[in-house]
């Protein structure tokens, strides 16, 4: 599917309306990105000083111990303060800070002022349980607005959190328990979806036998079935909230421009999880520049991110950015299509949303069930569209763009990664876009599309996408594994000092940037990011598998979808039930997004003569295509 969106032929212009250029934060791209880069640290600094700071910085950037950059060294900040402290001291305490909606239809708001409250009750239970600065508090919930109110109270104290998505289950959320060092453990009874219960607890259980070093366990009521609770071990929400010691005021911790905000786990190359870490200071200043200027934030916008707040996506754009420049957000907690495919749209038009942020996959399934549920409703409160996490692809581009949008909301197509930390390539809303293109860089942002020697590539030549400076946002270490942060995107373009992204894209005529995909083994199912690896050393902890190999194979709704292969041990024979057990076996060790549609049982894989699977050699086969040069293979 990636490799259809680039299509010359396709690359007509759309421009932004008039009204949309006059009225936007930025109305002029061009210059303002010129002016960026004639001095890059003096324009973040001007960025930097939009917000508050206890001390202000002695130095905007510090390249001294590159990669290990540091930004705003000796100021004072932290993200919960300029999110929600600030706020209350303004007419904005009154401002609704959040609407949400439970998939049962269940409805919630949170003025700034009650959202302040909330975090300050929730921080002095967190502190009251014994978590300080610098502790590391795990996360996994469902949608819903404590998951919001846990982030932003681990923030305020110093503490570091750790969202585990709630779509992994028991041994993934065990790994990342692990690496972290969690003692807190922070879940809820269950979540809804498509009108199911997930057993969030339950999971949560397993997670804590298998990684013992979590000793407290805070659950919040959420789907009300029975759950057991460990005595000693587990406390619900509800019940620490209503304690004294949940007092609503709480000093925001003055933490350090540099010191670590959270971490959020990805996946790469390995089996393990790389712990992205980013940092309290320069992350504020870029997550809230790039959402202004590009989905153009006022006050009277109704935001609506339609991510999950446990990826990188809901981390910045759902819980800090918006609440940084005091917008309102709205938060749903379900499937898009429960009980019926128009569930979105009733609420675009229920909620009077003004711009909606959501990813090609979701675009996709809902572009399948036609025109006309969304024609039922009134759209004509949208403003601006956005579109993140892998290519869009034309098709799914001008669906969106005229029955969405009714060809007058132009789509933010954002390009960045867990490790940006906030959107890199993109456009605002006064440049001209082309269907599939995630356009031009955000200022202050200098990327690039070179060969293996660093060299620029020609207009539509394929190379790798390079960074070519570092920025506020950017990721400061995997947790625990400085060497591997060194190795996996500093060490390719050492000499000129590059970041390497890990993504294939082209550059056209224009300086249009066209993302092709991943070229690790790293594989987008439904936009999600999946490490072959990791769904490979799940397979193989299965008793009747000794070695497997998995593949993304393209799909017209979920990007890709996994095909798995799969050599038995001695004594096992293939069969559908195996092939049932194998999947079941996955759902509990990765997570229901990693369960391969296809497994297949082999007898050999094809190899390098060094031992390394060659995925590309089953792909082709998977996809009935010549199978290229394979004078490597050894079979
Ligand atoms: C990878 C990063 C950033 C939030 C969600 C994904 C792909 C992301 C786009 C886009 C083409 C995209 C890249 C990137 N990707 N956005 N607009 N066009 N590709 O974050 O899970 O860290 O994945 O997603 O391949 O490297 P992530």
């Amino acid at each position: 599917m990636s490799d259809m969106s680039f299509n010359p032929a396709t690359t007509d212009w759309y421009y932004p309306t008039e009204d949309i250029v006059k009225n936007a934060h930025v109305p002029d791209y061009e210059s303002v990105y010129k002016e960026s880069m004639s001095d890059i640290e003096a324009f973040w600094a001007k960025r930097a000083s939009t917000l508050e700071w206890f001390k202000p910085w002695d130095k905007v950037l510090d390249s001294s111990n590159a990669p290990f950059y540091k930004w705003f060294v000796g100021g004072k900040i932290n993200i919960a303060h300029n999110a929600l402290d600030r706020h209350v001291k303004t007419w904005r305490k009154n401002k609704v800070a959040l609407i949400w909606e439970g998939e049962p239809g269940d409805k919630k708001s949170y003025s700034y002022w009650r959202l302040w409250q909330e975090t300050n009750k929730f921080a002095n239970v967190l502190k009251s349980m014994g978590v300080k600065k610098g502790d590391r508090v795990t996360i996994y919930m469902g949608r819903i607005p404590e998951l919001m109110i846990a982030m932003l109270a681990v923030a305020k104290i110093g503490a570091i959190h750790s969202v585990v998505y709630g779509g992994f289950s028991e041994q993934a959320l065990a790994d990342r328990i692990e690496d972290a060092q969690s003692r807190v453990l922070i879940t809820c009874d269950g979540a809804w979806l498509r009108g199911n219960i997930v057993e969030l607890k339950k999971m949560a259980d397993q997670a804590v036998h298998r990684s013992p070093v979590v000793e407290s366990v805070i659950v919040v009521k959420r789907t009300g079935q029975e759950v057991h609770m460990e005595q000693g071990r587990d406390y619900w929400y509800h019940d620490l909230m209503g304690l004294p010691i949940a007092s609503n005021i709480c000093e925001t911790e003055q933490t350090d421009a540099e010191d670590p905000l959270f971490i959020l786990y990805t996946s790469g190359t390995t089996g393990k999880p790389k712990g992205i870490l980013h940092t309290h200071g320069g992350y504020q200043v870029y997550t809230s520049t790039t959402l202004e200027w590009v989905f153009d934030i006022k006050d009277e916008d109704r935001w609506w991110c339609a991510a999950d707040p446990g990826w990188i996506t809901g981390h910045s754009y759902i819980v800090y950015s918006p609440l940084i420049l005091g917008a309102t957000s709205f938060m749903y907690e379900g499937a898009p299509t429960y009980p019926y495919p128009n569930r979105w749209w009733k609420m675009v038009e229920e909620y009077g949303i003004t711009i909606l942020y959501t990813a090609p996959t979701a675009i996709r399934g809902l572009m399948r069930f036609g025109d006309a549920w969304p024609n039922r409703h009134n759209l004509s409160s949208l403003r601006l569209l956005g579109s993140v996490g892998e290519p869009i692809n034309p098709e799914a581009w001008r669906w969106y763009y005229n029955v969405i949008g009714k060809g007058k909301s132009p789509i933010m197509d954002t390009w960045w990664q867990t490790e940006t930390g906030g959107f890199m390539i993109t456009p605002l809303p006064s440049v001209g876009l082309k269907p599939g293109s995630a356009t031009r860089p955000f200022p202050g942002i200098e990327v690039d599309v070179v060969d293996d020697e660093g060299n620029s590539c020609g207009p539509d030549e394929d190379g790798k996408l390079v960074i070519k400076q570092p920025w506020p946002s950017m990721l400061r270490t995997i947790y625990g594994d400085p060497d591997r942060f060194v190795q996996q995107y500093w060490k390719a373009y050492e000499k000129q000092g590059w970041y390497l992204a890990g993504d294939s894209a082209r550059k056209d005529k224009d300086g249009y940037i066209w993302v092709i995909g991943r070229i690790d083994d790293v594989i987008k199912v439904s936009g999600y990011r999946l490490g072959t690896a990791e769904i490979e050393s799940g397979l193989v902890s299965h008793k009747a598998v000794a070695e497997a190999a998995v593949i993304g194979v393209p799909d017209d709704v979920r990007g890709n979808v996994i095909y798995a292969y799969c050599i038995l041990r001695a004594g096992f024979q293939g069969s559908d039930e195996l092939v049932d057990q194998l999947k079941d076996h996955i759902r509990h060790e990765v997570g229901p997004i990693a369960v391969p549609t296809k497994i297949e049982f082999t007898n050999l894989l094809p190899k390098t003569r060094s031992g390394k699977i060659m995925r590309r050699v089953l792909k082709s086969r998977a996809l009935g295509l010549p199978e290229g040069d394979i004078s490597t293979l050894e079979e």
